[in-house]
């Protein structure tokens, strides 16, 4: 089961969620059935990750049950904290009830930009199992294997690793596969049993070239625009 990604970092509104989720669910459950129940309920799994504050609105759409038997539901980041006096931040805890079965932690931005540690992301780590939330733990090289060391063994098994290289997010230029299939290699070696996925300018032209090296796609850009991401979807030869 090959998992794609979308990761709407900041970007879209309420009503911009409410349009992409209308044309979501008109393309891919209003079209060919067969298709979407042979192919993508059982070779796929969709995740979107909105923003926070359309959580509740995505949750919500994703009970439609032609939908939620392969589009599931991600937040971007989660605290590092479990519920309590911890202001601003929205714990595992908080996520309860609303179907959110993955959680991004230490993407880069979140590095970059909020001063993250690898420290940091092994907490959020053990607040999503521990709230059984899946969490996708972004790595970049040449921190790679520091960044993984921070994570305790035991969980490697639930988590996912998106392989995420500095130099291919939002730059359109994606990473080689070839260079791709070496990184997962290195990773499933630590972690044979972790699903390692590609994320970095995936496009519906590259996405099978990471499908083939890789056990799924972390899609940014080419997530926004809901035809191009349907797209990016159907196009998966898996
Ligand atoms: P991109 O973003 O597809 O726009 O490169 C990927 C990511 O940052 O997760």
């Amino acid at each position: 089961m090959k998992l794609i990604v979308a990761n709407w970092k900041s970007n879209k509104n309420r009503s911009e969620v409410e349009h992409w989720m209308d044309k979501y669910e008109e393309k891919l459950v209003g079209s060919d059935m067969s298709l979407v129940d042979s192919k993508l309920s059982k070779e796929v799994e969709v995740v979107i990750a909105p923003p926070m504050p359309s959580l509740m609105f995505v949750s919500n759409r994703l009970l439609n049950p032609a939908l939620k038997s392969f589009t599931k539901l991600g937040v971007q980041d989660i605290s590092p904290y479990p519920a309590g006096k911890y202001t601003g931040g929205v714990s595992a805890y908080n996520l309860q009830g609303f179907n959110v079965k993955y959680a991004i932690v230490g993407h880069s931005e979140r590095r970059r930009y909020f001063r993250e540690t690898s420290q940091m992301v092994a907490q959020k780590v053990d607040q999503c199992l521990d709230n059984d939330i899946t969490p996708i733990i972004c790595v970049d090289t040449p921190y790679l294997l520091e960044q993984l060391k921070a994570i305790s063994p035991q969980s490697y098994s639930k988590c996912v690793v998106a392989y995420e290289p500095l130099e291919a997010i939002g730059s359109g230029q994606s990473d080689d596969p070839k260079h791709v299939k070496t990184i997962v290699e290195r990773i499933k070696k630590l972690m044979p049993k972790t699903r390692v996925i590609y994320g970095g300018s995936a496009t519906p032209k590259n996405v099978n070239s990471y499908l083939e090296v890789s056990d799924g796609v972390l899609v940014g850009e080419a997530s926004l625009d809901v035809g191009e991401f349907v797209n990016l979807v159907m196009l998966c030869n898996i």
